[in-house]
């Protein structure tokens, strides 16, 4: 319970630095996986100011954003009424690895889920598995390094590769289609501005009908 509220504190802190953390639009890698999957009910995990979530339900997606910052999901729900996507969206305080929205989705993404906290992020995305629907959609981008021009490594930040993500989910052959394991580089800016990329992985695997 204290590492929940050092963790909660540690991000609404976070947010509270500045107006804005993230950009505001979607990942990329999520725009690029999910732009052809029919809408249906989609869950975020760890949805931080919205721009997944708010992108998803534009297209159509029942979206439950979860996050553990009440800083983050009243910013991502005044971006969301903007939008004139509120109604498709419910926002919802977890601390991941205690608790987990219920219900079963068609589409479920953890992007960047990562944290300098205490994030049991394995056991999360495995969970995440088992809310996939059948038929459903699992999808989990992330890190795979830091920047090469950041010295400032966490060395309680463990960011591992595409292989090791599928491996951590334990998806059992006969109920998955993997779809996608790789990495790939994302652009992002140095702090200098210069435009640079960082290594990033995605797993996408498909719950088969039962
Ligand atoms: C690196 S940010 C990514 C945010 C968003 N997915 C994006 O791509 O812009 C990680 C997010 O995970 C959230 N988070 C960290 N630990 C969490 C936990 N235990 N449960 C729920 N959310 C958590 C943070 O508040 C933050 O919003």
């Amino acid at each position: 319970m204290a590492e929940t509220v050092a963790d909660q504190r540690y991000w609404d802190d976070r947010y509270r630095e500045s107006e804005h953390v993230w950009s505001g639009r979607p990942n990329a890698a999520l725009v690029r996986e999910a732009a052809d999957l029919p809408p249906g009910r989609a869950l975020d995990l760890g949805a931080g100011e919205g721009g997944d979530a708010i992108w998803l339900a534009g297209r159509g997606w029942q979206v439950t954003a979860a996050d553990i910052s009440t800083v983050a999901l009243e910013r991502a729900a005044a971006h969301a009424r903007t939008e004139g996507v509120a109604d498709r969206i419910d926002f919802q305080r977890h601390t991941l690895g205690e608790t987990f929205p219920a219900g079963t989705f068609d589409l479920v993404s953890a992007c960047y889920l990562h944290s300098e906290g205490n994030l049991p992020r394995e056991q999360i995305l495995r969970t995440a598995a088992a809310a996939v629907a059948p038929g459903g959609t699992l999808l989990v981008v992330g890190h795979a390094g830091f920047p090469h021009w950041q010295g400032d490594h966490h060395p309680q930040v463990v960011l591992p590769t595409a292989r090791e993500v599928l491996a951590a989910l334990e998806l059992p052959d006969d109920a998955w289609e993997v779809q996608r394991c790789e990495e790939h580089d994302t652009p992002m800016n140095r702090p200098d501005g210069v435009p640079d990329t960082r290594p990033d992985c995605t797993v996408k695997a498909r719950r088969l009908d039962a």
